[in-house]
């Protein structure tokens, strides 16, 4: 499979089928989530996967009782050591370093047949404390991911003209 064919193909999972997934195809999301780009190559991100249904209940009832964390197999969860780096830009790096590997993740789990979804809607408090996770220790998302029950729903982007400028800003 392509890259762009893997960017087509993916859509926000909410809905798998009840059996687990193989070591050997979480490990290779996961290489794709240790090859992604980050600033300085600093990689201070870090994964938690759960795979104990207990945990994943609990984490459901922590992401505001979205049902599919706990149907899903595993939940990635996407942490960042620290929150120290700014960018010259005035941007910290670790939401963003943390978001491109999980980026990266979803493809790669497109590629395996396999679903996710990003949630951003979860209590850090209770993640933090179901998963042990010490509190200089930031969580960026929560990623779902199994085989999917659902079917690619169209998508719904705005036209690149719309996103897209040449050479200078325009508009408003
Ligand atoms: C930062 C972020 C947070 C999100 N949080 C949630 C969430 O908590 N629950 C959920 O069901 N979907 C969540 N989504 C999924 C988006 O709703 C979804 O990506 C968007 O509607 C586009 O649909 P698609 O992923 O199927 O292309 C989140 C996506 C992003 C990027």
């Amino acid at each position: 499979m392509d890259v762009m064919d893997a960017i087509r193909a993916r859509f926000s999972v909410r809905s798998f089928k009840h059996y687990d997934i193989e070591d050997s195809k979480l490990e290779r999301v996961m290489e794709a989530a240790r090859l992604a780009p980050s600033a300085r190559n600093l990689q201070e991100w870090r994964f938690v996967v759960v795979r104990n249904e207990e945990t994943r209940e609990t984490l459901s009832e922590a992401a505001n009782g979205q049902r599919f964390l706990a149907e899903a197999p595993a939940v990635i969860v996407g942490c960042a050591i620290t929150s120290e780096h700014v960018m010259s830009c005035g941007l910290h790096c670790f939401p963003i370093d943390v978001s491109i590997a999980m980026a990266y993740m979803t493809l790669a789990a497109v590629e395996e047949g396999l679903g996710t979804c990003w949630v951003g809607a979860f209590s850090e408090e209770r993640v933090h404390d179901v998963l042990g996770i010490p509190r200089e220790v930031i969580i960026v998302g929560l990623l779902p991911i199994g085989y999917p029950d659902a079917e690619a729903p169209p998508k719904k982007r705005l036209p690149l003209n719309e996103i897209m400028m040449l050479e200078e800003w325009r508009g408003e």
